[in-house]
């Protein structure tokens, strides 16, 4: 079959992977695809497809949820909903979680020249959306926040700490990044499919601010609007927002403070770096109090437990997402602790050849201690997390 195939003149097999784009206009996608990103909100989508049926009317629409295999059942609910109503898709992510990560994916899988992001919870007012996409129409806007600020109101959905909490991460992403938005946190926004398309490798899969990350990655080129709108209750169910919310928050200032030079796992690794140093000096009083011989003995000892140390904790925050377990963790430490014997060699042969160009003592501690923990942090993102 494939020696068929190949066998064919040239001509013909151009003909054939041109035809489709001659192919007429059957059913051309629809005007605005609906990005649900959803974690356990089987409760609420079958209310959210029949509030976004009322409010766009006379607006060719699709809803896609974009749910990370929910125990409770989401994708199922929504593929069941899905086979009597074409307008409705579902995205099922396996092995993987993370709000921004399910909205970018959710809004590249969408043929339409508008895509929007909404809650699964009731919490955005979808009869904003007739006018977001009347926005975008204009040709003057590529993308339309809705913001929960540009009047000064909360709405229901927000405790008094959490409102406390989005003001103050907001003034800091306005005054870092230059963003110039009310509402740089708000979940609710339509853009331009094109933008999506373009500024889609640049951003950070992980965390909950995806708009300020569109926002901030594509500063100098979107037009944008924002639209005003109360932030009402949750239908069913809680909020996922959690303290970690905070350390995401934290990760893409830095990221797009030092555009990426530096990123918010290197400092994690450094953290945990500097709290193996504490491991470090406890093994050691431990095995001089036991009276193990030979101080070369005790050091060694004491520096493969602080790597270890270094490796538990690391596997267990910075890199959170990608945790080894099983045989993979105990492969992980093995190539670990020989990554970061060499990463001790190197800032040790570093310090001393900088210590012989002679500036000073620290000067040359400090450059091996920098040493050592870049290629620590390099060669174990690689070889042990095997990081993208
Ligand atoms: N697929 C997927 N994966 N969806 C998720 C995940 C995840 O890991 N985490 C949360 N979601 C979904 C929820 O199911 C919900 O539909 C939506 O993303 C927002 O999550 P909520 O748990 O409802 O967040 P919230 O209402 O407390 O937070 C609101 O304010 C934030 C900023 O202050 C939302 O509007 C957020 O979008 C917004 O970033
Ligand atoms: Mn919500």
């Amino acid at each position: 079959m494939a020696q068929q195939l190949l066998k064919k003149p040239a001509a013909v097999r151009t003909a054939e992977v041109a035809a489709p784009a001659l192919a007429p206009m059957t059913e051309p996608a629809p005007e605005l695809s609906v990005i649900l990103p959803a974690f356990n909100e089987r409760a609420n989508i079958p209310m959210m497809v029949e509030r976004l049926s009322r409010a766009l009317d006379g607006i060719d629409w699709e809803v896609i949820v974009v749910d990370d295999n929910s125990p409770d059942g989401t994708s199922a609910l929504t593929r069941d909903i899905g086979s009597r109503d074409r307008r409705v898709r579902c995205i099922r992510r396996v092995g993987r979680r993370g709000l921004a990560g399910a909205c970018i994916e959710g809004m590249l899988a969408s043929n339409a020249p508008y895509v929007a992001v909404m809650d699964a919870d009731g919490q955005h007012d979808e009869s904003l959306l007739t006018a977001m996409v009347l926005k975008l129409r204009g040709c003057e806007t590529d993308l339309v926040v809705a913001s929960r600020y540009t009047d000064g109101t909360n709405g229901t959905g927000f405790t008094a700490a959490r409102a406390k909490a989005s003001q103050w991460s907001t003034a800091l992403a306005r005054r870092l990044l230059k963003v110039e938005l009310t509402d740089p946190m708000s979940g609710f926004f339509m853009l331009r499919r094109e933008v999506i398309d373009e500024l889609a490798p640049k951003l950070s899969t992980q965390g909950f601010k995806i708009l300020l990350d569109i926002a901030a990655t594509g500063r100098d080129t979107l037009r944008i609007a924002e639209l005003p709108f109360v932030f009402g209750a949750r239908l069913h169910g809680e909020s996922k927002l959690d303290a970690r919310v905070a350390l995401d928050f934290g990760q893409l200032l830095l990221a797009k403070l030092t555009r990426d030079a530096i990123s918010y796992r290197f400092v994690l690794f450094c953290l945990v770096g500097l709290t193996g140093i504490g491991a470090h000096m406890a093994a050691l009083a431990a095995l001089h109090g036991m009276g193990v011989p030979g101080f070369g003995v005790q050091q060694t000892i004491a520096t493969m437990v602080a790597i270890a140390w270094n490796y538990v904790f690391n596997n267990a925050y910075t890199y959170r997402d990608q945790r080894l377990t099983g045989w993979a963790f105990v492969r992980g430490l093995i190539v670990f602790e020989l990554v970061c014997s060499v990463g001790a060699i190197s800032n040790v042969g570093v310090a001393s050849l900088i210590y012989a160009g002679g500036p000073s003592w620290w000067i040359a501690g400090l450059g091996g201690a920098v040493m050592g923990a870049v290629w620590n942090y390099t060669v174990s993102a690689a070889v042990v997390w095997k990081a993208p």
